[in-house]
Formats: structure tokens, C-alpha cells, sequence
């Protein structure tokens, strides 16, 4: 077997060996999804910035390539984006076909160490051969930086309506809008989220796009933010905000933060351009920069989380971006572990389960007290609690397996306020990988995704019903095939 090591994930991506964080330059085109992805090859620990790069036709099996983008005399490769540039605005094209254009920070590693501010610029590059090779433009960087520290991680679209290229881009603690004509020259056009939104760290990874309001003809804008640290369980965590964009400015009326995962382990994620059903496709990077560089992986460091759809749903006057794991990851559910299990009033149940650890869980119920325990022969335990009376679900892995490699990682409880939660019934999706677990509460309204490393594989199961009235109906427990 491929890929057998120690927390090696079996169903979600993570590179053959050494460094990865962010996913960067998300697209499809002429039936691949790319997944490019920040990347350091020499070192398990993050270092001088590259794009490594892999390609899939469904979006869960993957195929790795040679790395896309070196440093250069401009700086390091940080985050960004990339698109299909099916007019050939660019000029980059030849023979009529349209170019992949990347647009991505420089970080230049001297002008950091002289202690200027300016560091941080924008640069360009494209691809004649869908994604296979790169040539960086002559003109770089495209944005320049009078003197803004954090200044990067450019997401680009194409925006119809305006029949120009949008771009953001994060500077510090707000986010920048520019547009162009040709992915070449830029003009600013407006700022947004100093005054909105949460602000314990420094914004990251933007990304702006429009959805379909569930079951309305209404369409909103939505806003992701990622911030570190400064999210609701500590570290890096990402942030929403609905609102309209008119081509110039987004504004929104929200002041509070909204988030899109309760989990300690989903940031800087992004969503793909370009999707053939116009699906509107995350992936995050599964992991938090309070330990990033420090958990229990030998050969290579850390993992993508399945990629979701996302939606929006209004919720009385209120909207909320929903994300769900796309229907391939479905596909990858086969052989039946469990299924079909009451678990009854203020009883419990506990099952033996081999292949726990590659599985998708799923139940339905309408308790409201309860705690789903997988556990090992060490009495190692991860523990996921519906709290009625803190209006709350909590994931503990504090003795889940190996925990002590940083303070930060089993120290506390992860609370997820549920408020909105449908009274009547419920249903959840758990993803177990080797190393990771992602929980979908009603569709993804409410989610957790967090890493774990348990010390031998999880063998059993207990759901605790604590309610007096309601049962707990385990419907599935399924193996997941291994994507590799
Ligand atoms: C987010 C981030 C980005 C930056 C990249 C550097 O995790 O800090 O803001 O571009 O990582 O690797």
C-alpha cells in the first residue's frame, strides 16, 4: 500500500512528503480540478515557499505533480489564486488558446530581514499547457507595496456583470478590491471589514463570490476571511460575511463575526474557479498555526480537508453559509460496518468497530443530550457531546492519543454554539480519517474539523443517550476506500 504510514490520511489530500499549508490557486479547466497548495520541499516544517501541485478529475483521487512555481528574485511564493482566462485579456494565449494565469504574493525574504514594509507584492504567471508548466510574467510584481506589512494572498474572478477581473487581497485587517482588464494592471477600488468582523489576528486568505440564496431567486455575496489567530477555539479559524457587491465596493450590515468552522483545524481555505456545474467548491488547509509545525508526522506535514460545497440558507432575516462534504466524498462510502441501530432513551450502546478510523458515521436523532466515544485499547478517547444545556456541541480530544507535542493542542474543550439548530430533529456526519475528524451538523450549518492522533486505531464506539424522550438512530456506519 501507497502511503501507509503513521496518521497517514487514506481520503483527503496530503503531499507525498515534507511541508504543505495553504491551498492555493483552486480552478478547473478542460477536466481537471487543480489543487495547487503552499509548499516547502526540503523540510517537514514550513520554510522558503513553492506551489506544489496535483490534479484530479473527481476531486477526491489525486494525481501528484512536479511543483509549479519556484522562489525567484522577487521573493517566495506565498498564497493566491489562479484562473481560466478564456478571452485571452492577458495576451498570454497563443493559437487561440485560453492560458491558466496564476496570480500570487511575492514575499521577498531581504526585505523582510532589512526591516522594510513594503515586502509583500503581487505577481503573475501563466500556463499554455493546462497547469503542467509555468512561465512567470517579465512585468512582475503586478501590484506593488507602498509600505503595507501584511499585504496578500490575491483571489481573482472573472465578474460578469462589471465584464472585468475582481480581485482581493488581505492588508493587515481589512481587505482590498482591485480590477483589471487584462490580469496585468490594476486599479484599487475599495476597502471593506476594518470596523466588522473579528479582529484577535491578522485577516489571511480571502476569497468573494456570489450564491443562490436557498430556495429563493435572491443571490448574496459572500466573504470569507481567514484570521490568525483570534478564532473562536484559539489559532487560525475562518470567517464569513454576507453581504452585496456591485462591482466597486462589498458591504455588509453585518458586525459580528460569522464562522465557517467551529474546529481548531480548517484555515485559509478557498474556493475553486471556473466549476463545469458552477458548484461552488471549498477546500481548506486542515491544520492550525499554533502547532502546524509541530504534530506527530514523520515524512511529510498535514492535510487538506474533503472539499465542500458550500450554500447559503436564511435563517429568519438572517443568512448562513453552509459547507457539506461534495457528493464524491458519498462515493467513497461502500462496504457497511453498522447500520440501522436504535439507541434508546437514557441507555447506551457500545460497538465494537474495526476500520473505525476510515469511516463515515452517520445519525439522525432528535436528543438533545448525548456523546458519541470512540475509543482504543488504551483507553485513548475522543469524545463528541450534544449540550442541551449550554446550547452547545463540544469535540474533547484531550486524551485522544498524542497530545502533549504542543500546549495548545489538547488543553481545552472545542464549544460550538448551536442556537440555531432545528428543534425537531438533527442529523450528523462524521468523517473519521487517520488523522482527522470532520463533523456536518443539518448539512453543514453547523462544523468542526479537527486533526487527532491517536497512539493505535479506534476500535469502539459508544453513543451515551442522555435524553429521556428521544432515541438516537444510527443509520450507517461506512467503510471509506482509500484514494490512493
Ligand atoms: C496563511 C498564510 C498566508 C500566506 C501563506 C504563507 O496560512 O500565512 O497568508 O500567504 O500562509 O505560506
Amino acid at each position: 500500500k501507497v502511503y501507509a504510514e503513521p496518521y497517514r490520511l487514506q481520503f483527503h489530500f496530503s503531499p507525498p512528503e515534507k511541508w504543505m499549508n495553504d491551498p492555493n490557486g483552486l480552478v478547473y479547466n478542460q477536466g481537471i480540478y487543480h489543487l495547487f497548495y503552499q509548499y516547502y520541499p526540503d523540510d517537514i516544517v514550513w520554510g522558503p515557499m513553492h506551489w506544489g501541485h496535483a490534479t484530479s478529475k473527481d476531486l477526491v483521487h489525486w494525481q501528484h505533480q512536479p511543483i509549479a512555481l519556484y522562489p525567484d528574485e522577487h521573493g517566495l511564493i506565498f498564497s493566491g489564486s489562479a484562473v481560466v482566462d478564456k478571452k485571452n485579456t492577458s495576451g498570454f494565449g497563443t493559437n487561440g488558446e485560453a492560458p491558466l494565469v496564476a496570480i500570487f504574493t511575492y514575499h521577498s525574504m531581504e526585505g523582510e530581514k532589512e526591516g522594510r514594509d513594503d515586502f509583500q507584492t503581487q505577481g503573475i504567471a501563466y500556463s499554455l499547457d493546462n497547469g503542467a508548466t509555468w512561465t512567470k510574467y517579465e512585468g512582475n510584481p503586478v501590484i506593488g507595496n507602498n509600505g503595507i506589512r501584511d499585504f496578500r494572498d490575491p483571489k481573482v474572478f472573472w465578474h460578469e456583470a462589471s465584464q472585468q477581473w475582481i480581485l482581493t487581497l488581505v492588508a493587515g485587517d481589512h481587505a482590498k478590491f482591485y480590477a483589471s482588464n487584462n490580469l496585468r494592471e490594476w486599479e484599487h477600488l475599495s476597502d471593506f471589514g476594518k470596523t466588522q468582523g473579528a479582529h484577535g489576528g491578522v485577516w489571511e486568505c480571502p476569497d468573494l463570490f456570489p450564491l443562490p440564496v436557498e430556495g429563493t431567486e435572491e443571490q448574496k455575496w459572500v466573504l470569507i476571511i481567514s484570521i490568525n489567530p483570534g478564532a473562536p477555539n484559539g489559532g487560525s479559524g475562518t470567517q464569513y460575511f454576507i453581504g452585496d457587491f456591485d462591482g466597486e465596493k462589498f458591504t455588509s450590515n453585518q458586525q459580528e463575526p460569522k464562522w465557517l468552522d467551529y474546529g481548531t483545524d480548517n484555515y485559509a481555505g478557498v474556493t475553486y474557479n471556473n466549476t463545469p456545474d458552477g458548484k461552488r467548491i471549498f477546500i481548506g488547509w486542515m491544520s492550525n498555526w499554533f502547532y502546524a509545525r509541530n504534530t506527530p508526522t514523520e515524512k511529510w506535514r498535514s492535510a487538506m480537508t474533503v472539499p465542500r460545497e458550500l450554500s447559503l440558507e436564511k435563517i429568519g432575516d438572517d443568512y448562513f453559509l453552509k459547507n457539506y462534504p461534495v457528493e464524491q466524498v458519498d462515493g467513497l462510502a461502500t462496504e457497511i460496518l453498522a447500520e440501522d441501530l436504535q439507541v434508546a432513551p437514557s441507555t447506551s450502546e457500545t460497538l465494537k468497530v474495526d476500520g473505525l478510523n476510515q469511516s463515515q458515521i452517520q445519525l439522525k436523532t432528535s436528543s438533545r443530550d448525548y456523546t458519541v466515544i470512540f475509543k482504543n485499547d488504551l483507553d485513548e478517547t475522543l469524545e463528541l457531546t450534544m449540550d442541551s444545556t449550554n446550547s452547545a456541541f463540544i469535540v474533547n480530544r484531550m486524551k485522544s492519543g498524542k497530545v502533549d507535542f504542543h500546549s495548545e493542542f489538547g488543553n481545552k474543550k472545542h464549544v460550538m454554539p448551536i442556537s440555531l439548530l432545528d428543534k425537531e430533529s438533527h442529523e450528523l456526519k462524521i468523517l473519521l480519517d487517520w488523522s482527522s475528524i470532520e463533523i456536518f451538523i443539518d448539512g453543514g450549518i453547523y462544523v468542526m474539523t479537527e486533526q487527532l492522533f491517536p497512539t493505535k486505531p479506534y476500535t469502539t464506539l459508544v453513543i451515551k443517550n442522555g435524553s429521556a424522550d428521544s432515541e438516537i438512530h444510527l443509520e450507517s456506519i461506512k467503510q471509506m476506500e482509500s484514494v490512493w
